[in-house]
């Protein structure tokens, strides 16, 4: 059986693509913003995951305004880095897990979520800032295949915090009857506050990034119930990306450990916020045990009373 082990959460400002794509890492600037990375990248490399579901946004880049999809899922075996102006990034192409991506749109559909399926498509900076931050700057391949998960955040109205956390808990479902066994990290990117354009521009509120982290790791249903329009005063109108993140937290346990937060403001116009959420897997365990046990005595009881009403007939 798959089983998503693990959530990360990471936002996906360009400009960190920019400074890796031409070597300014070691820039006291953007020292600052990689540095909180490095135990991230160790994490990654150590919990190998065999596939990345990576929710994310896509700025204009794969679809133009004039075709928006509220959640489109990546089912092609490949996704090239898309041209944003600058040529595409100089970043491996994105190697995708067909069968995996469509095995959850059949499951998720079936379960009424109607994600628009993707069968080609171009990825931004939303989705290869991610991976670069948590995976490095392999030169070649990634180390894992990826399922996109694009969601609209760039036009009015984005999908709710809701019924992202609700698609997150059918994602979880869909992995889970996978029958391969497979080890899946889901990401959720984008935010954290930020405006990057109009007379708020450059605005950034530590404070609600810092309550939003705190409750997408103990109290996540809180989240869930922020209205857009708070998003948008309290956190920029790109802070509206945060709801990405439900989707990632919907597909983990109720209680997650978070094993490691990085926040740093700011890099380009935006509060960089990141999250690594597990599983926890001696609870997990326990309880597969637990119900191993009572099935073993539930078996036991069904044999007794079958033994009994076959001794009771006998008597009769
Ligand atoms: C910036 C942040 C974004 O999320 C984005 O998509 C584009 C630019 C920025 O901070 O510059
Ligand atoms: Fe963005």
């Amino acid at each position: 059986m798959a089983k998503i082990i693990a959530g990360v959460g990471s936002s996906h400002v360009p400009a960190i693509g920019a400074a890796l794509d031409n070597g300014k890492t070691e820039e006291p600037y953007w020292k600052r913003v990689f540095s909180g990375f490095e135990k991230s990248k160790q994490w990654m490399a150590e919990t190998k995951p065999d596939v990345a579901i990576v929710v994310y946004n896509d700025h204009a880049s794969a679809f133009s305004v004039d075709l928006i999809p509220t959640f489109a899922l990546g089912c092609a075996a490949e996704f090239p880095p898309a041209d944003e102006g600058w040529g595409p990034r100089p970043v491996p192409v994105v190697k995708g897990h067909p069968a995996l991506a469509a095995h959850i749109a059949q499951s998720v559909i079936l379960d009424e979520f109607d994600l628009t399926i993707v069968n080609k498509m171009e990825v931004d900076h939303g989705l290869t800032v991610p991976m670069n931050l948590l995976f490095g700057q392999p030169k070649d391949e990634w180390p894992c295949p990826v399922i996109p998960l694009a969601v609209n955040v760039v036009m009015y109205p984005p999908p709710t915090g809701h019924r992202c956390f609700m698609l997150g808990k059918a994602i979880r479902k869909a992995v889970e009857s996978y029958p391969e066994d497979l080890k899946v990290v889901i990401f959720g990117t984008g935010g954290l506050s930020h405006q990057i354009s109009g007379p708020r521009a450059g605005l950034i509120n530590s404070k609600w990034d810092k309550n939003f982290l705190d409750n997408l790791s103990k109290d996540p249903k809180k989240l869930t119930r922020i209205p857009h329009i708070d998003y948008m005063r309290e956190a920029g109108a790109e802070g509206i990306e945060m709801v990405m993140w439900l989707i990632m937290r919907g597909a983990l346990e109720d209680k997650v450990d978070e094993v490691y937060r990085f926040y740093t403001v700011p890099a380009s116009n935006t509060a960089v916020g990141h999250i690594i959420l597990e599983n926890r897997r001696k609870a997990a365990a326990g309880k597969a045990k637990r119900a191993v046990a009572g099935k073993t005595r539930h078996k036991q009881a069904a044999a007794r009373k079958s033994t009994q009403r076959k001794v009771s007939k006998g008597t009769r």
